[in-house]
This record gives C-alpha cells, structure tokens and sequence, in this order.
C-alpha cells in the first residue's frame, strides 16, 4: 500500500498475486479486455523481467482458451475470476475445472459472484419487465435452475419492517389526508 496525494491505493489481484508467497507464483497469466489497463499490466510486466508473466488482452471467455494451451495441466494452478458484472461465462468456468490431466488436482478456482452488484440487477422483481435471460444463461450453471429459483423468488421476500420512531416521522412527514399515507403506514408494520 502506497499513500498518493492522500488517497490510499492498494494494490489489485495481479500484484498481490506477484508478490504471494514464498512459495511464489513460477507463472502468471494476466487477462484484461481494456487496453488502457492491459497496456498497465504490461508496464508491471516490464518492470518485473524475472517474473514469468504473460498478458492477454481480450475478452477473457475467448483468451482462456489462449491461456489453457500454456497452462500445465499436471502442476498445481490457482485461478481467480474476478468480474466487475456478468461478464463470466459459465463455459469459461468449465474449460477450467475440466483443464486438468486425469489424477491430478483441478485448478483452484476462486470466483466472485458478482451477485448484488450485477446478478441482482439483471432480475427484475415483476418477471414480465425481465430482458436479461440471455445474459443469465450466459453465466448462470443451470439454464432451467436459475428460472425456477427466480419464479419462487416472491416467496423469499421480506417483510418490511422499521421502527416505531420511523413509521412516526413517516406519520409526521405525511399529514392527514395525503394521498398514500394509509397505504404507506400499511406497508410498514
Ligand atoms: C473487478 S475488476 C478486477 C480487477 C482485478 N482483479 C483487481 O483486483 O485489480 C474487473 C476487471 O475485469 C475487466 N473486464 C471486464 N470484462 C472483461 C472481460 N470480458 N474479459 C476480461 N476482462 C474484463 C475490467 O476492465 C476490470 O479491469
């Protein structure tokens, strides 16, 4: 961590990943789709010329098949899939948990499942305003898996509740005969 005109910057995965250890890393695949940031990961790249690194720019969906034919498929490997959103394919996924020779451990996959910044956004709560089935068929395991759950959806609501010193202020907020008021004050319980 590095302080920078009083901001706090840390560093991201592929540097804490270049400085894991001991027992290091011997190889590092770095997959980026932005070309400003691609072209970053290569200065780090140029400034650590002992390090085995190689950088992918591209969609990472299509480079994993760029990676896996450098990618041994009898040492141990760790991957770690990091998106901002959606943007993982579930067949991405596959290619890497099948990459391993027979015997030997699969590649450790650690993956963010980007559930409440992108997954939750994409499911409507009216089913009749959803749009992104194909991108949740994209990422999702199971194409009928993820339908079910989202048809019983409904039933995991919460209740909503607050406080009392609430429901009074929204009572205060609200004067007499303000249209939705009953229906507000119902709401809460
Ligand atoms: C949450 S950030 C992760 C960054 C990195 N793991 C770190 O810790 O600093 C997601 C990154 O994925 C990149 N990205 C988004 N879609 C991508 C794709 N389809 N293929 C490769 N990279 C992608 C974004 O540009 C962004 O830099």
């Amino acid at each position: 961590m590095t302080k920078d005109h009083g901001a706090t910057v840390s560093d991201g995965s592929p540097l804490v990943a270049l400085h894991a250890g001991p027992p290091a890393f011997t190889r590092l695949f770095w997959v980026e789709q932005k070309e400003t940031y691609a072209d970053s990961l290569r200065a780090h790249q140029a400034a650590h010329p002992n390090n085995n690194i190689s950088v992918y720019q591209g969609d990472a969906n299509a480079r994993v098949d760029d990676v896996l034919t450098e990618l041994p498929r009898v040492y141990p490997v760790f991957a770690f899939l990091d998106p901002r959103g959606p943007e993982l394919s579930w067949q991405t996924v596959r290619k890497l948990a099948s990459h391993k020779a027979t015997g030997f451990p699969r590649v450790e996959l650690l993956i963010l499942f980007a559930y409440n910044m992108a997954l939750a956004r994409l499911m409507p709560h009216r089913p009749e305003l959803m749009v992104n089935e194909h991108e949740l068929d994209r990422f999702m395991p199971d194409r009928e898996r993820w339908r079910e759950i989202y048809a019983k959806r409904s039933l995991f609501t919460a209740p909503v509740t607050c406080s009392p010193k609430l429901r009074s202020l929204i009572s205060w907020i609200l004067p007499e005969n303000t249209p939705g008021r009953t229906h507000a004050q119902e709401q809460i319980h």
